[in-house]
Parts: C-alpha cells; sequence; structure tokens
C-alpha cells in the first residue's frame, strides 16, 4: 500500500492512498501560500473539519467539478447536502469505513461558524485508519487537550499539528501535542499563511528532535511526505 501526504498551504492536505485522492479543508483561491489551485487540484473525497472559511474554501467549486463526496460533521454535511452535494455526515467519536480506510472524527477545541453564519456545529480532526493498519492523526484546527493521550494511545504513525498559534495551538503547545501523541513522525501546518501566524518552523523541528522520540518534517507547501 501508498500513502502520501502533500501539504497544499494553510490547513490544506491532501492524503493519496493507493489510487484514491482524499482533499482535506481546501482552501487555496484566496490563500497566499497554496500550492495549488480549485481548478488543478484532485479529489475523490474532501473532508471538512469545520465550518471556517479557511477551510470550507473553496471546496463547493471542487466537489462540484470532482464529484467527490464531502466527509464532515452533521451539521456542516447537511449545509453541502442542501447545496445539492453529496456527503457522508459523521461525528466525535464515531468512524467508518470508507474506500480508503476507517475514518474517525476526533475532538478539537475551536469554533466551526460557516461562512454564511450558519451553524457548523462542533469542529473536528480525523483519525485515519488504513488498510495496512497505519495510523494518521490530522488534528485540524485546535487548542491543545489532554486528550491527545488517548489518541496517542492508537499509536500514530504521521500526526499533523497546527503551530500558527493565534487561532489554534502555537509552538510551544504543539510540542506538549507531540509529546502527549507520540507519533512516529509530525508534519507542523496552519503557520506563515499570513504575518498573524507567522512561525519558525524549522526551530519547532529542532525542538521535536531535541525533546522526544518523534520526527519533524517541515514542508514547503506543494511538498509531500510518504510514508
Ligand atoms: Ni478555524
Ligand atoms: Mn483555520
Amino acid at each position: 500500500m501508498s500513502f502520501t501526504f502533500t501539504w497544499y498551504g494553510h490547513g490544506c492536505m491532501g492524503l493519496e492512498i493507493n489510487e484514491k485522492k482524499i482533499l482535506v479543508d481546501p482552501f487555496l483561491s484566496d490563500c497566499p501560500t497554496a500550492s495549488t489551485t480549485p481548478e488543478d487540484v484532485h479529489a475523490n473525497f474532501i473532508l471538512i473539519s469545520h465550518g471556517h472559511g479557511d477551510h470550507i474554501g473553496d471546496s463547493i467549486e471542487i466537489a462540484k467539478r470532482t464529484k467527490a463526496l464531502v466527509i464532515s460533521n452533521f451539521e456542516i454535511s447537511t449545509w453541502f447536502l442542501n447545496q445539492d452535494i453529496e456527503t457522508h455526515a459523521q461525528h466525535i467519536g464515531g468512524g467508518f469505513h470508507h474506500p480508503f480506510g476507517y475514518l474517525k472524527l476526533t475532538l478539537a477545541l475551536h469554533g466551526s461558524l460557516l461562512p454564511d453564519g450558519s451553524d457548523g456545529g462542533n469542529p473536528a480532526g480525523f483519525l485515519l485508519t488504513t488498510a495496512d493498519d497505519k495510523k494518521i492523526y490530522l488534528a485540524c484546527d485546535t487548542g491543545l487537550f489532554g486528550d491527545m493521550r488517548l489518541i496517542g494511545e492508537e499509536g500514530i504513525d504521521l500526526a499533523v499539528v497546527p503551530i500558527g498559534d493565534n487561532f489554534t495551538m502555537g509552538p510551544d503547545d504543539a510540542l506538549r501535542a507531540v509529546k502527549l501523541l507520540n507519533p512516529k513522525n509530525v508534519i507542523p501546518v496552519h503557520y506563515d499563511t499570513w504575518e498573524l501566524i507567522a512561525q519558525d518552523a524549522n526551530s519547532w523541528a529542532e525542538r521535536v528532535r531535541q525533546e522526544t522520540n518523534t520526527l519533524a518534517h517541515v514542508l514547503n507547501p506543494g511538498q509531500s511526505f510518504s510514508l
């Protein structure tokens, strides 16, 4: 089995598992650091972590073009369904066997108001278990929470965590998150999009290397990491 993670900038990520393409939080056309465009990106599935504009992004346009299935919480799924987009609703703690693996929605400490003011329910992260039992945890937008330890108990191969501060965990709490999750690999995201969340990802990665056994990988938008 092949697994490739690509960071497209900000909180937008692509997962490629065998032939299946999963796009997460596709904020591209208004993202200053985006490495692709809504017209060029591929998707069979679109995962939406929460309702904020920098995560809903271009998802409607991409879903209509690609016919990708949108997977999110019940409230956001209903919002997409009302725009004639095919959806699969889940909720926090619930998992489902999709063609690309077993996907569980996890706790996230954040907000989720949709761009038009609709209620986007509770924000979520994602825990994916692939067919060959690789575990990928996408924290998405969240503050630090102690139950990351429970997520870590599952044995995480790759964790993707925000380090931007202001809206999400900053570098200090993201380092504490790595210690709770104890993943084999970690990739930082949700930073450098704007000056407000500018961070030195390389010095953060150095702290991870010094204080944990986790391998930290700093990507530029457009770069990939394979397991
Ligand atoms: Ni957000
Ligand atoms: Mn965000």
